[in-house]
């Protein structure tokens, strides 16, 4: 994964270069969000699939070499987990060939490609928290193709952080916190899958996350003997819980006027809410490495969705 030609604190992460942050899905939950947190780092060139179709492999190579960044940052991705199994070109050609392209254009730029991926490389048994260097075996489509997106950008040999995440909810875009909210004013009762369990992680938090972690590589008081840190790291909120009791946490949170506090919220097997692509059971991440490389202790679940509420 490291590539041997490196010098510890590389030339384009130097505090002395001003920035040029090439940022995809800008318009995504988390794209919006680290459009914001990046903006202190340098010029970010913020882009969406109107102006950078990942899709269209000659043109994205094309745009990198035109924009030339020093850093890449992608949360674009084809995020449609149960239509990827029907559509699984689509999803590889995002989520798979896009980033070995950004990969292969950050070596020759000698940029740092910021990545992310998810909780469903891993098959979800077990009970353990899955640490960066556990044997993967993803469940579904998405999963196969963020997998593979992952080893694509190893294999380009571009310095290189993937962020690993799970459970993705802010104040837009489309997730299970905004669906939430809907259904808890529209129906009496709900079934919400109980055996699934994770950590729900803010679009915030992550975007925060990822602008400290950035922030420490281009500073100044950043020790050059260091060992280098690229990589897959794991960056969830702290702390589990399966969907329902998310649901429970967002029902009991959400103190707006219309909100029924007496919907019922019926906890259901996985067996019983049958979905085109299989969710691991066991989708806990272990943060460790974040915070023994760099510093950082995410939040736990339940402060963020608050915090996040408080906003909505
Ligand atoms: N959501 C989750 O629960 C979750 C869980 C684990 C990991 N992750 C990972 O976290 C990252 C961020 O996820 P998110 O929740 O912020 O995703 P999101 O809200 O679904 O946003 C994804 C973005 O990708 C863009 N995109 C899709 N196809 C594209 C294409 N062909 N060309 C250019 N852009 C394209 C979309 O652009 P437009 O808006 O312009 O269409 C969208 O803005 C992704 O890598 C995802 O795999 C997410």
């Amino acid at each position: 994964m490291m590539t041997a030609h490196h010098s510890p604190l590389p030339a384009p992460l130097s505090s002395l270069t001003i920035h040029r942050i090439l940022l995809t899905g800008a318009r995504g939950q988390l794209g919006w969000e680290l459009r914001r947190t990046l903006a202190c780092l340098g010029e970010v060139v913020a882009l969406d699939s109107g102006t950078m179709n990942l899709a269209d492999a000659a043109v994205v190579r094309q745009q990198v070499r035109d924009i030339a960044p020093t850093i890449i940052v992608n949360p674009a991705a084809y995020t449609a987990v149960d239509k990827a199994e029907r559509e699984p070109e689509a999803a590889h050609m995002v989520n798979t060939i896009a980033p070995g392209i950004l990969a292969e254009e950050a070596a020759r730029l000698d940029a740092l490609l910021v990545h992310y991926s998810t909780d469903y490389v891993f098959d979800g048994s077990g009970t353990a928290p899955w640490r960066e260097d556990d044997a993967c075996g993803p469940l579904n489509v998405y999963g196969t193709t963020k997998l593979e997106g992952e080893r694509a950008i190893q294999a380009a040999g571009c310095r290189h952080l993937i962020f690993r995440t799970s459970w993705v909810y802010g104040t837009r875009g489309s997730n299970f916190l905004l669906t939430m909210r809907r259904l808890l004013r529209e129906r009496p009762e709900l079934k919400i899958v109980a055996d699934q369990i994770g950590a729900p992680t803010w679009s915030r938090d992550l975007a925060e996350a990822t602008a400290q972690v950035l922030s420490q590589l281009v500073s100044p008081a950043r020790d050059a003997s260091q060992a280098e840190p690229w990589g897959i790291y794991h960056m969830t909120n702290a702390g589990e819980t399966s969907w329902h009791g998310f649901a429970e946490a967002i029902q009991a949170l959400d103190e707006s006027d219309e909100m029924d506090a007496s919907v019922h919220l019926i906890p259901i097997p996985s067996s019983e809410y049958p979905t085109p692509a299989k969710r691991p059971l066991n989708s806990r991440l272990d943060n460790g490495k974040l915070e023994r490389v760099f510093g950082l202790r995410m939040q736990d679940w339940q402060g963020a969705l608050a915090l996040c509420l408080g906003r909505c």
